[in-house]
């Protein structure tokens, strides 16, 4: 870390160790493409799409994976948020059912409905009703190590994501590619941290709003989720181009309470490139801050999860900066306590 006061603080209120657990991202992806190997999961070539089904933390890494992917996915990989499976989803589809806990309703309903659509089905999960399902029905589990987050796991995801992809021959394997990102994760750490600490420092006591397209289009909302979940405030995210066509209108009304954050990639479509500098450039007068983050990396996968790294760690020196425990959710157990069981 470059600052070591910016790091006690990041640690003061940090009661279950994320912080070492967000930089522990490159060991996860080894770790996970270990388990994934160990798994011995089987091909499903006649696959017509792959879907990852899951919620919050356990559904980003199907974004990530998708956007990683990128242009050489020659099939949808889709990521389905909620009860059901889209209604065109065809009986041959591979399923991804991804749960931290194993006791997301949403995704038990998921799972249970590719069953009932003949879908050859993966799941990823520490343990709960989901693992006891998959066993009991022969469907093969990759286990994830218990004792973080789920939203900690985001690496561990977002390499099953990437296997189904390649198992649905979807898209050619990644794994080379993650390997290499977690040894350039590795040896960048220290950059990160630094860059972090600065972005956190620019966006201060304003709410974020972070802007992606393509590649970075997925981590834009990784970076508000986890504002929401570590940092306990308000955050939102937009893809562009799409965003410059609405969204850009209403900073006018913003009277600098909000921080506009630009992520953007080396590799831009060069129009969403201009689109970036043009937007920034317009809602600067309205902004508390404009912040620009590109970025740089050979693959697209190290590109992107150099990136994931960096939000995470700019979400908990916000959390730091607001005063909160990053780890502890309590709006969200409360809500689960209140729904009860379906
Ligand atoms: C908590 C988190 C949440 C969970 C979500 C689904 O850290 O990130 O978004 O991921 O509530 O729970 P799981 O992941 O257990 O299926």
């Amino acid at each position: 870390m470059a600052d070591s006061t910016e790091t006690a603080d990041l640690r003061a209120l940090d009661s279950e160790g994320m912080l070492d657990t967000v930089l522990a991202l490159p060991d996860h992806l080894r770790d996970a493409l270990w388990r994934i190997e160990s798994a011995r999961l089987k091909p499903m070539p006649d696959s017509s799409a792959a879907i990852v089904c899951g919620m919050g933390g356990s559904a980003i890494g199907g974004d990530l994976a998708a956007a990683a992917i990128g242009d050489q996915l020659t099939k949808e990989l889709l990521t389905v948020r909620g009860y059901e499976l889209p209604s065109w989803a065809p009986a041959g589809a591979a399923v991804l059912c991804s749960s931290y806990s194993g006791n997301t309703e949403e995704t038990l309903a998921c799972y249970a409905a590719a069953e009932a659509l003949g879908a050859g089905r993966v799941v990823a999960t520490t343990g709960g009703q989901l693992a006891d399902s998959a066993r009991a029905d022969g469907v093969p589990v990759v286990g994830l190590p218990s004792g973080m987050p789920p939203r900690a796991a985001v690496g561990y995801m977002f390499c099953v994501a990437a296997e189904l992809a390649s198992l649905a021959e979807a898209s050619l394997p990644i794994r080379t590619e993650i390997d290499a990102a977690a040894s350039h994760l590795e040896n960048r750490s220290e950059d990160i941290q630094a860059r972090a600490a600065e972005i956190a420092g620019l966006i201060g006591d304003a709410v974020p709003v972070f802007y992606g397209a393509g590649l970075t289009s997925p981590v834009a909302y990784r970076w508000k989720t986890q504002v929401n979940e570590n940092g306990k405030q308000p955050a939102f995210s937009s893809p562009l181009p799409e965003a410059s066509h609405n969204e850009i209108a209403g900073w006018e009304g913003s009277r600098r309470r909000l921080a506009c954050v630009l992520l953007s990639d080396v590799d831009q479509h060069p129009r969403e490139a201009r689109r970036f500098e043009v937007n920034g450039d317009l809602i600067e007068p309205h902004a508390a801050a404009v912040i620009r983050v590109k970025a740089e990396g050979v693959t697209r996968t190290t590109r992107l999860l150099e990136l994931v790294m960096l939000g995470d760690l700019v979400s908990l020196h916000l959390a730091a900066r607001h005063g909160v425990d990053p780890s502890p959710i309590e709006a969200i157990d409360a809500l689960k306590a209140r729904l009860g069981a379906p």
